[in-house]
């Protein structure tokens, strides 16, 4: 049994008092961090699937760094459409991990490792395209073939990004936030993972997301900063703010994968 919590879109400032919509990020942030610490039980480690600083900025990662580092189990980040990789590496702690690119490439692609790399092939991937192309997300084919190939289809398989790979019934969403090659994606890593693939785990959304899609289990995760409409013929997505905190308690046991989604209330 693995025990992972997953948060996403943390969209922090490059200091304390950075407001989205009327909602302090920072201070939605730290509440967050204090819930997880409070569980029950200590994860094996933690995802966060990008956007962690709501612009690149030196400072929103040094805060990023601080608020997040609280938390007690390893972190691992994947790079969101307002994030730089380089300034990521930077700044933040990340758990133990083998890259499956160069180190110095300006993608964030690796296997999670510490104390669970001899049970799972987990795996972070990295579909961030240039702003002014995006937001969405595009897979490229070094990281595909690194993370295919690394696949035994002995060892259950998960993979964790901030772009959603298959439509989610809303327009604008399915238009500009997809990760553009991620059906082609899915039906190679079925194919390479078969009965071993656990899930594809994502942010970008600012929506929890659970869906089944040939044959593949998708659970996303919203941002704690603010929420995203997501109606089936909106041509753009709103902002709702002031929203519950949310962060997923995924379990991965012997035969399942096991998704616990919290809501907490705020008053920061
Ligand atoms: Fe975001």
């Amino acid at each position: 049994m693995l025990e992972v919590i997953h948060i996403s879109d943390t969209h922090l400032g490059p200091d304390r008092s950075l407001d989205i919509r009327g909602a302090n990020s920072c201070a939605r942030t730290e509440a967050l961090v204090k819930s997880i610490n409070a569980l029950p039980f200590l994860p094996d480690f933690i995802v966060h699937t990008g956007d962690v600083a709501n612009d690149p900025d030196p400072g929103a990662y040094a805060l990023a760094q601080e608020v997040l580092s609280d938390l007690k189990a390893p972190v691992y980040y994947a790079t969101g459409n307002h994030d730089d990789v380089s300034m990521m590496r930077d700044a933040l702690t990340f758990g133990e991990h083998t890259s499956l690119v160069e180190e110095s490439a300006d993608q964030l692609c690796y296997r999670i490792g510490g104390t669970i790399k001899e049970k799972v092939q987990f795996y972070v991937m990295d579909g961030w395209v240039p702003p002014e192309e995006g937001p969405h997300g595009f897979l490229s084919e070094n990281q595909v073939e690194a993370v295919l190939s690394d696949i035994t289809g002995e060892k259950p398989v998960a993979i964790f990004l901030h772009y959603p790979l298959v439509p989610v019934g809303s327009k604008w969403i399915d238009e500009h936030l997809l990760t553009r090659n991620g059906l082609a994606f899915q039906q190679r890593l079925l194919a390479a993972a078969g009965s071993q693939l656990r899930g594809v785990f994502t942010g970008h959304l600012h929506r929890g997301l659970k869906l089944f899609h040939g044959g593949v289990f998708h659970s996303g995760v919203s941002s704690p900063a603010c929420e995203f409409t997501a109606g089936p013929e909106d041509d753009f997505c709103d902002f709702l703010p002031g929203g519950p905190i949310p962060f997923n308690h995924v379990s991965f046991t012997g035969d399942a994968t096991l998704v616990k989604s919290y809501s907490l209330p705020l008053e920061a």
